[in-house]
């Protein structure tokens, strides 16, 4: 088995501008390729893994293409490896074991014909070209052999090596068929020119065009699995514009073409917020990773069509934009399908809170109003100040100027505020029952009153945020309402 690995190794090697080989992950396939010989398998490592070691990245999903049982020759491997679980899909052929952080597929190879209205295949066995010929992308269909005589030797009837070193992104068939047989690769093609910089060819990129009603058939889910991984791209702007020149974006997600365009009255006219929302996008890119806050950079001017209005002597202005673009949230995540938990509501707070560092840092900045920022903000204060930074996309190097000084300011501040005060996680220095035991009251509407009255205070820097200066000022608060401490 030793020779395999060295003919193995050595075949990629041979591989123009290829660093990497096969044997990052070594053992398994040492140990598949027994196993195929011993058993008579014809065996092909293909797909993506396949095209991630040209490019140099590292994959966890391993794609075994065997001629004949993909299932029998998963039992086998799993045998050997003394594994109990294989993960079994009778339907689809296909078997799955998970070996260390690996998920290794298996799956004989197969001719796929489709329905008109469903992205299920019927299925029949074929040979290793039929199922490359069935592949989305050509860059998709490099397979490499793993028995003895063909170890390491690149499989690649549709020039896939040479796609991947132009960057280009192009189906082994006719475009319509593939799109058509599987329309969920026309947002496999976007996501992948966005993902990895490439550029989709011509005639791949009108057939998608053309077929783009087809995605109507896609659920929702897989749809919004690629716009995250857009969105995860390090130049989302690059999917967003592309899905919108292929027609597919006003069908995917509608609310995102409603942002663009520019009118004009009386000779004003304002931004196109779509150009205006992907630079945010791209600006938070460079900043996180957390895909939530490039969602909330996404969705951050979602109302702006929904509140635009011209006012005679001010021009165009987008009035509670915030407001009802955190309240447009949960439909649109519902929409999206989305989670609809915490992450919904991080998002919806950064939708509400954007615009509130920026009016700061017009403003003289007062303790209180910094105190007010921090209550609101919590422990999302630092993604809101990096959302506020890739907001700024004038052209105007003035303004920008002038925006990221006061943003410093207002971080100082914020710095400044919180070391003293304490706001960030603020915990009521004044409990609910501390309330109910000095008054000797029932729970009811006083409590709520003196707690609010108490949480003003310290906001507004009226008295510190301490227990001393709580307690009494809840005394005072309390004797207003008629109420006596007991004794
Ligand atoms: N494939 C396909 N059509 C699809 C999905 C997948 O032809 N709609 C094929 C491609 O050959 C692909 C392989 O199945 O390389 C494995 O698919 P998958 O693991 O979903 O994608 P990867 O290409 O590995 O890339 P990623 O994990 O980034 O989606």
């Amino acid at each position: 088995m030793k020779d395999n690995i060295v003919i193995l190794s050595y075949n990629l090697k041979q591989l123009s501008y290829l660093n990497m080989n096969i044997f990052d992950n070594n053992k398994i396939f040492k140990l598949i390729a027994e196993v195929s010989d011993e058993n008579n398998f014809e065996t092909y490592v293909i797909g993506g893994y396949v095209r991630d070691i040209f490019l140099e990245r590292k994959s966890k999903d391993i794609d075994i293409l065997t001629i004949g049982n993909g299932i029998d020759l998963a039992k086998k491997v799993a045998d050997k490896l003394g594994l109990k679980k294989v993960a079994v899909f009778k339907n689809f052929g296909t078997a799955q074991l998970k070996y260390k952080d690996l998920e290794i597929e298996f799956v004989g190879a197969r001719k796929e014909s489709y329905r008109k209205n469903s992205r299920k295949p019927m299925v029949e066995n074929g040979t290793l070209e039929d199922d490359q010929n069935r592949r989305d992308f050509t860059i998709n269909a490099l397979a490499i052999g793993l028995n003895k005589e063909n170890a390491g030797q690149l499989v690649d009837p549709f020039k896939g090596e040479e796609d991947i070193k132009s960057k280009i992104i192009r189906t082994p068939s006719d475009p319509l068929v593939t799109f058509s047989d599987d329309p969920l690769r026309m947002l496999r093609a976007i996501r992948f020119a966005s993902q990895l910089k490439f550029k989709i060819e011509g005639s791949t990129f009108k057939g998608i065009c053309e077929m783009k009603e087809r995605i109507s058939i896609i659920s929702q889910e897989r749809i919004t699995d690629e716009l995250n991984k857009i969105l995860l791209s390090e130049k989302p702007s690059t999917g967003f514009k592309l899905l919108d020149k292929a027609g597919l974006l006003e069908l995917i997600f509608p609310q995102l073409t409603l942002l663009k365009g520019v009118e004009t009255k009386e000779g004003i006219w304002h931004k196109d917020n779509f150009i205006h929302t992907l630079k945010v996008v791209d600006n938070i890119a460079k900043t996180t990773d957390n895909l939530w806050l490039r969602w909330a950079a996404l969705l951050h001017d979602i109302a702006k069509p929904a509140t635009k209005k011209f006012i005679k002597n001010q021009g165009w202005t987008f009035h509670g934009h915030e407001f009802f673009g955190a309240k447009m949230i949960p439909a649109i995540f519902k929409s999206l399908k989305l989670p609809l938990n915490e992450k919904m509501k991080y998002v919806q707070k950064m939708v509400l809170l954007h615009l509130r560092p920026i009016v700061l840092a017009e403003e003289i900045v007062t303790d209180s109003a910094i105190r007010r920022l921090l209550f609101d903000a919590g422990n999302e204060i630092d993604d809101l100040m990096k959302l506020c930074d890739a907001d700024i996309t004038s052209k105007n190097p003035e303004k920008v100027k002038k925006y990221l000084t006061n943003f410093q300011i207002v971080r100082q501040k914020l710095k400044e505020v919180e070391e003293k005060d304490a706001i960030r996680n603020w915990q009521p220095p004044i409990s609910g029952d501390i309330i109910l035991q000095t008054f000797n009251i029932k729970p009811g509407k006083e409590v709520g009153i003196i707690k609010n009255a108490i949480r003003e205070a310290i906001l507004d820097g009226l008295i510190n945020n301490n227990y001393e200066e709580a307690f009494n000022f809840m005394l005072n608060k309390g004797s207003e309402l008629g109420l006596q401490p007991k004794r």
